[in-house]
Parts: structure tokens; C-alpha cells; sequence
């Protein structure tokens, strides 16, 4: 018999530390359910000291679903790897991964569940991740702008991000087309119920069938609100940290504050549905 899990909340509002787990063996239904449920609680989790194997971290991806290929794997692939997304920044690197409030790959049309980041070099200090809860986000808005809200969609648009990075990697190739949907600006968790903002920086270009000076209002605002203090956590990493998150209801944020050091790391991200 294992040892049961600690969770232990980094904010009341998101973020929590898993103590006493080791990601390099397989789950016991007891861990995956205790993960599980503390994910979807806090939104993001954080373990320290996991030194796995890529295949360890597929496999604990694949605990929660079917894993992801990311549309831009071209520029940050792993050889035989398709599933894993590898972030390397360092003193070639003009551009990190990440590095605006945003929900990963939301331009999708059923967008990522979640995503599992491990870092296994990381700099002397700096290189911070930020997260932010977007039902904590949700939840601050009056009731009127709710309402608003809620009868609105937002177009999401990869195109923006991934052809101005492969530019930069010097790997641009103009057929190549990135996926752009519409989605709710709030949706509806599928399991939790509870209602989250979802329009980020990164992919989120305008609100869909009005005037565009009231989207790009109604964008500035959300793009403010969203990036207060009050709905954030902040994640130190250490080497073979894993950060756990739900793309569902938080957005993140790298931080770039470690130039030229190096900070790299392989991610895997799970499937998701189409936000409703
Ligand atoms: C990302 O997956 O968006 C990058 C997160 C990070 O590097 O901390």
C-alpha cells in the first residue's frame, strides 16, 4: 500500500503542490483519482523531483487522455516523439514559448485539456511560470458584463503566433496554414460545471459578428482583466519540476527573465473538446 497523497494549496483561488507521488512508476487508481480530482480543484499542479523518462511523461499524460500533436511540432519537435512539444530557450532564442497570457494551442477546434511541462534544465534563477484562474477571472465580473459576455464568441487564430516564430527559427513556409475557430468567450468546464473566461492574448484576434472597435474594447478590457494579480499563482521550477495545468480554466504565462541563460524542457498536452 503507497503512501497517500498530500495536496497542498499554493493560492485559495489556484495552484497546489503534490507531495509524496513518483511519476516515473505507473498510477494507482488512488493516485489517478487523487490527481484527478486535485486537478480539477486547483487547475494546475504542481510535483517536484519527478527525473522521468519522455515515455514516463507520455504515460502519465495518456492517464488523463489521448495525447495531442501540436500544430507548430516542426519548429519544437522531438525526434520520434510527435507527442512532445521540447521548449529550449537560451542565447540563440529571440522569441520563448509562451511568453503572453494564453490557454495552449486555443486556436484549435477542440482545444488541449491540459498540458504537462517538465523542465530538466532550468536557469540560476528567474523563468518563473504564471498562472491565472479565469473562473476566479469570470467570477469578479458584474453581472451585466456576464451577460454580455456570455452571448459573445472570439476568434482564435494561430496563424499570428506560429508563422512570426517560424520566421524567427527561419522555418517559415507560407502554404502552410494554422487552424483559426471561433469559440465562447465563456465556456462552460465540462467537468466542473463552473464557468471560465476563455479568450487569451496569444491566439484570441476579435470577438466575432460586431463592430470591430467594440471587439477590440471588449478585448483590451478582458486582456486586462484577465492579467490581474488577484486571480494568479506563481511557479518557481527546479530541475525535473512538472507542472500540471487545465487549459480549460487557466491561462499561463512564461516568464523571460533569464536571457542568455538556458531553460528547456518537453511538454505534453491532452486532448480536449470543443468549448461550449
Ligand atoms: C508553455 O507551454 O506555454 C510554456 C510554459 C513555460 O515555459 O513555462
Amino acid at each position: 500500500m503507497k503512501a497517500s497523497l498530500e495536496i497542498l494549496p499554493v493560492t485559495p483561488l489556484i495552484g497546489a503542490e503534490v507531495i509524496g507521488i513518483d511519476l516515473s512508476e505507473p498510477l494507482t487508481n488512488h493516485q489517478k483519482n487523487a490527481i484527478h480530482e486535485a486537478f480539477l480543484k486547483h487547475a494546475v499542479l504542481f510535483f517536484r523531483n519527478q527525473d522521468i523518462s519522455v515515455e514516463q511523461q507520455k504515460d502519465f499524460g495518456r492517464s488523463f487522455g489521448e495525447l495531442h500533436i501540436h500544430p507548430a511540432r516542426d519548429r519544437n519537435g522531438l525526434e520520434g516523439h510527435p507527442e512532445i512539444l521540447y521548449l529550449n530557450a537560451g542565447p540563440h532564442t529571440s522569441r520563448v514559448n509562451g511568453d503572453e497570457w494564453h490557454s495552449d494551442v486555443s486556436c484549435d477546434e477542440e482545444p488541449p485539456l491540459g498540458s504537462i511541462l517538465r523542465l530538466f534544465e532550468v536557469p540560476s534563477n528567474g523563468g518563473d511560470t504564471l498562472f491565472s484562474s479565469m473562473y476566479a477571472a469570470y467570477d469578479a465580473l458584474s453581472e451585466a458584463m456576464k451577460e454580455l459576455l456570455g452571448k459573445l464568441s472570439a476568434m482564435h487564430d494561430g496563424g499570428p503566433n506560429y508563422i512570426d516564430r517560424a520566421k524567427r527559427a527561419g522555418i517559415y513556409d507560407p502554404t502552410k496554414v494554422f487552424p483559426a475557430n471561433p469559440h465562447p468567450v465563456i465556456r462552460t468546464h465540462p467537468e466542473t460545471g463552473r464557468k471560465a473566461i476563455f479568450v487569451n492574448k496569444i491566439f484570441t484576434q476579435y470577438i466575432v459578428d460586431i463592430p470591430k472597435d467594440e471587439s477590440r474594447a471588449i478585448l483590451d478590457f478582458l486582456f486586462q482583466h484577465i492579467a490581474k494579480p488577484d486571480f494568479q499563482c506563481r511557479f518557481k521550477w527546479e530541475k525535473d519540476s512538472v507542472a500540471f495545468w487545465d487549459n480549460r480554466c487557466a491561462l499561463h504565462h512564461a516568464m523571460w527573465d533569464y536571457y542568455p541563460e538556458t531553460r528547456r524542457g518537453y511538454r505534453v498536452t491532452i486532448k480536449g473538446d470543443k468549448p461550449r
